[in-house]
């Protein structure tokens, strides 16, 4: 799917640097789980986040969602510093996230899951509360646009499969049309068949002019097929950045666990 740029669901303009991180650093006590990290998402683009378990992947998420504040560094949103207070600063610029858990509640049904948190928000944000009519033709909307029309609205999501689940909560992410998506390991507990559907829906978001960052540990096939742009975290810094079509998945496994083969001039 290819749109026109003026005419693109996110409202970007291709290549538009949406996110970006300026000498981002934040500790644990003793510990630096990132240290002046600096990044760009761009509209169109899906970068792949990669590092060995403990590297800062989840960490430098948390912080572009506005979970962690960054001790050091600034965080700029479409070219403007944006102080993320908390979660709900970064939705309300456009900052959604999926997280691994996927945080979906097992005995509601597709839509309410949709649309959690949001039936008790009530006139002042709405107009007037959602109705359950309104919410099932939405996720409608949503969920065929996403081509995902075969899923039960009515189902507990807690009985469908793991790739059921995920892509119900991509479609939670997108619900609003979001400017940059960020996902932590979507791929992760499915199968292959319901791993390249991810991708494919992860694409179309980016096509759609959002900006994407990925974490996966699966590099050899969702990294190096799936992201345009990967950049590797090793102990808190980003130590190596490739073009996907021009890497090699070892490459980047050398790059992950410190080996120098491949490596491009640590930053
Ligand atoms: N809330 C926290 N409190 C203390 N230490 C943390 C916290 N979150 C992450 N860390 C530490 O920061 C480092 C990076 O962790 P994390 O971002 O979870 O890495 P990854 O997602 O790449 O596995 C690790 O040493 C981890 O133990
Ligand atoms: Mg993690």
């Amino acid at each position: 799917m290819t749109l026109a740029p003026e005419t693109n669901a996110a409202h970007t303009v291709p290549g538009e640097t949406l996110l970006e991180l300026r000498n981002i650093s934040k500790h644990f006590g003793g510990v630096r789980a990132l240290s002046n990290v600096d990044l760009q998402i761009k509209a169109g683009e899906v970068v792949g986040l990669v590092g060995d378990n403990g590297a800062g992947k989840s960490s430098l998420v948390k912080t572009m969602s506005g979970i962690y504040r960054p001790d050091e560094g600034e965080i700029l949103f479409r070219g403007q510093p944006a102080d993320l207070k908390g979660p709900n600063d970064a939705k309300e610029l456009g900052i959604q996230t999926v997280y691994q858990d996927l945080a979906l509640c097992d005995n509601l049904d597709a839509v309410q899951n949709l649309f959690l948190g949001r039936e008790l928000a009530g006139p002042r944000l709405f107009g007037a509360r959602i109705k359950r009519a309104q919410a099932e033709q939405r996720a409608r909307e949503v969920l065929k646009r996403m081509r995902l029309d075969s899923i039960s609205l009515t189902r507990p999501v807690g009985a469908m499969s793991g790739g059921q689940r995920q892509n119900i909560a991509i479609a939670r992410s997108i619900l609003w049309t979001p400017t940059v998506v960020l996902f932590d390991e979507p791929t992760a507990a499915l199968s292959h068949t319901a791993a390249l559907k991810v991708s494919e829906l992860i694409r179309n978001l980016a096509d759609e002019g959002m900006g994407v960052l990925v974490i996966s540990h699966d590099i050899h096939q969702f990294v190096v097929e799936a992201t345009d742009r990967v950049l590797v975290l090793r102990l808190g810094r980003i130590v190596a950045e490739y073009k996907s079509k021009e890497v090699t998945g070892e490459t980047i496994v050398n790059a992950m666990v410190g080996g120098n083969e491949g490596v491009n001039s640590a930053r």
